[in-house]
């Protein structure tokens, strides 16, 4: 991020939690349920799937994990009983990674086997990099048991594409993002070249071996990159889908849509929507200063 743009977000920051909110409505369903409900049914009503999230992150009690939990175990259930087609995506320090590792697995073992119990899905999101190794850790286990499990690889860290060499042994199921924390330079690419170049060759290593990926990105060069990769290596269509964000680029997700490929968003909602929100907008600073510009031309 460049100076100014990192000033903006600074400032934004600092602003009360109503004015965020302005710019958070874009990236989030709503604060209840009802409003990822909502949400998913309007995509879905376009031919568009799903993945819900329960915003929070990084709880710091049993308790907090525990009620994250039977959140999700809510959605789970809602999203069965409502026909929806979405799956679930998991933060696993909202699952008490950071508290307990062995604590976490159990919780994830339930919501996981909940899922297979409605033939559902769970994908584990990949937070910062001192939870890579337990987050992969956590994923194995629960891979061994169960096949309604995927993780998310983050194309910006130099270890990724060596661990995509060991997961894809297992046949797994991944989201390939760019990813989002802001990490050492020891370990990752800070160069926006250099990440699309290492997210194309993960992508190719992840074919190549016969697993199936979410190409998770709104960045246009890497969705034609991969079209083009997709009709070379003839990649058949159960083996991938897109992934977007909610609020982000509805022009390219219509258009992938149109072109018949699968395309997935990813849909948060929740109370906890504050810490998702700053992140978005670090990503896209240029809607934080039309947030200062607002708040200072009443
Ligand atoms: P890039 O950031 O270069 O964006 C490409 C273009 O898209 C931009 O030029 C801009 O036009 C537009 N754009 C991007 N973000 C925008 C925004 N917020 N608002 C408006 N326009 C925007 N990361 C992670 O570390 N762990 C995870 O588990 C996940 N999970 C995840 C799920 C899904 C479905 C997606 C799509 C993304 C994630 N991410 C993630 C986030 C991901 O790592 C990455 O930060 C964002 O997708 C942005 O990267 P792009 O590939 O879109 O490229």
């Amino acid at each position: 991020m460049n100076p100014i743009n990192s000033t903006i977000v600074n400032f934004v920051k600092i602003l009360p939690k109503p004015a965020v909110y302005i710019f958070a409505k874009k990236y989030i369903a709503g604060e209840k349920l009802e409003d990822g409900v909502r949400v998913v049914k309007e995509l879905n009503s376009k031919g568009i799937l799903a993945t819900m999230d329960v915003l929070g992150e990084a709880v710091t009690t049993k308790k907090e994990s525990v009620d994250a939990k039977n959140e999700c175990l809510l959605v789970l259930e809602t999203i069965q009983k409502n026909n929806l087609n979405s799956n679930l995506s998991l933060k696993p320090t909202q699952l008490g990674l950071a508290i307990d590792e062995e604590f976490c697995y159990n919780q994830m073992v339930e919501i996981v086997e909940r899922a297979k119990s409605y033939n559902n899905f769970v994908r584990i999101d990949m937070e910062d990099s001192p939870f890579t190794d337990a987050t992969i850790n956590l994923f194995k286990r629960l891979k061994e048991k169960y096949d309604n499990v995927g993780i998310v690889v983050q194309a910006y860290l130099k270890r990724t594409l060596d661990d995509v060499k060991k997961l894809n042994k297992l046949g797994t199921n991944y989201r390939l993002c760019k990813g989002i924390y802001i990490e050492p330079e020891e370990i990752s690419y800070k160069d926006y070249q250099k990440v699309r170049d290492n997210y194309l060759d993960i992508l190719r290593q992840m074919f190549t071996d016969g697993n199936y990926v979410g190409i998770a990105t709104h960045d246009d060069y890497l969705v034609e990159n991969a079209y083009k990769m997709i009709k070379e290596m003839n990649i058949p269509k159960d083996k991938f889908e897109f992934q977007m964000l909610y609020g982000v680029k509805e022009n390219l997700r219509d258009r992938i849509n149109a072109d018949g490929y699968k395309i997935r968003i990813y849909v948060p909602f929740g109370e906890h929507w504050y810490k998702y929100s700053i992140r978005r907008l670090q990503e896209n600073p240029n809607i934080a200063w039309y947030i200062t510009k607002s708040i200072f031309s009443f």
